[in-house]
């Protein structure tokens, strides 16, 4: 599949749940009201749509959510998508987790083909652990990485930046993935869903900020690593790992995007950043065949924009987008 600006489309990223045991703040509401079971695609239908987009050429695939882990007989799901692993035909099935169920599940995940996994986690602090995820405990986090990296999992963590909440401690996070052998990911907050009270632009730190002040204390190298994803990678020469750095607001990385996103309810985006989407839903419903899915699926492609145009909207103060992460998946 290659979209108008040449761009070819080997990396799909599926929510398959909105719902969380988390609601981290600036991710969720507190109070946020979750689609209902109807809406959802199957777990079969999810297999369906996910083996049309192999076949027409995506090599990579990711489970994210809301939590993907604790969507109802998940496993199933890995364990059917396991097996393009086996084939060839995939070349990776991974997941972006908040690691809560990560204890129950690293063997399993394992043993389905997955090798590697995006582990969200923002601060070390207990305490400030539960503040952002306002009802998360970090125990459950940490022994869910510990089964991981004793089931052989590669874990990269992703954290937030956030403004007056993390933003002291992000140093210490590069020492102690560093220690336990995880890759590192900061993000910059992304104007996407009313999040409630607060705003993006209280919680908005800039990771050209944090990178100076990493400098203090690190040896950053330059790396030419990269993933297809929007992450710039230098190496901590003090740990040997590798850092990454996500600037949706000040940096573009749509030109070598190779990725499409679909939601649990099979609403694909071409593009995080805009509202424009196809239908595959009701492609998938109208026939037990695969070919209308696979047409609707080519014609999706035909339409990828260029890129996103994200900006927090500082005049009008709401999100730039209506639609939260954890519907689209990160
Ligand atoms: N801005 C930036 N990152 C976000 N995430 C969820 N919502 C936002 C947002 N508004 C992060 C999660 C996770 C990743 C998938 O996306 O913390 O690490
Ligand atoms: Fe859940 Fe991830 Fe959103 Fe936090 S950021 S509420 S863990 S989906």
């Amino acid at each position: 599949m290659i979209d108008p600006f040449g761009r070819t489309i080997t990396y799909l990223r599926v929510s398959v749940t909105d719902r969380c045991d988390f609601r981290c703040v600036y991710c969720m509401a507190e109070e946020m009201s979750f689609l209902p079971k109807a809406e959802l695609l199957t777990l079969e239908e999810l297999d369906r749509v996910c083996s049309a987009f192999i076949r027409l050429g995506v090599r990579k695939l990711r489970l994210t959510g809301g939590e993907p882990l604790v969507r109802r007989n998940i496993m199933s799901l890995f364990r059917r998508l396991g097996r393009h692993l086996e084939t060839a035909a995939l070349d990776e099935l991974t997941l972006t987790t908040n690691g809560s169920q990560l204890a129950r599940y690293a063997d399993e995940l394992r043993d389905c083909g997955v090798r590697r996994v995006n582990v969200s986690l923002d601060t070390l602090d207990p305490q400030k652990f539960t503040e952002i995820t306002r009802r998360g405990r970090i125990e459950q986090v940490l022994e869910g990485l510990a089964a991981a990296k004793r089931a052989g999992l590669q874990v990269k963590i992703n954290a937030v930046a956030l403004r007056g909440i993390n933003e002291d401690e992000l140093s210490d996070l590069v020492a102690w993935a560093g220690g336990e052998g995880f890759d590192l990911v900061f993000i910059e907050v992304m104007p996407m869903g009313d999040i409630g009270g607060e705003t993006r632009l209280d919680q908005y730190l800039p990771l050209s900020l944090v990178r100076a002040r990493l400098q203090q204390r690190w040896t950053l190298d330059d790396s030419d690593y990269r993933t297809g994803g929007p992450a710039r990678y230098v190496t901590v020469r003090e740990t040997g790992r590798r850092l990454g750095f996500i600037t949706p607001l000040t940096h573009n990385f749509c030109e070598s995007c190779n990725r499409v996103r679909l939601t649990c309810t099979g609403t694909l985006y071409m593009c995080l950043g805009q509202e424009d989407a196809a239908d595959l839903r009701a492609p998938l419903r109208q026939s037990e065949g695969d070919e209308a899915v696979e047409q609707a699926i080519r014609e999706a492609i035909s339409r990828k924009p260029k890129g996103h145009d994200f900006v927090i909207d500082r005049r009008h103060n709401r999100p730039a987008l209506a639609r939260h992460m954890s519907v689209t998946g990160g």
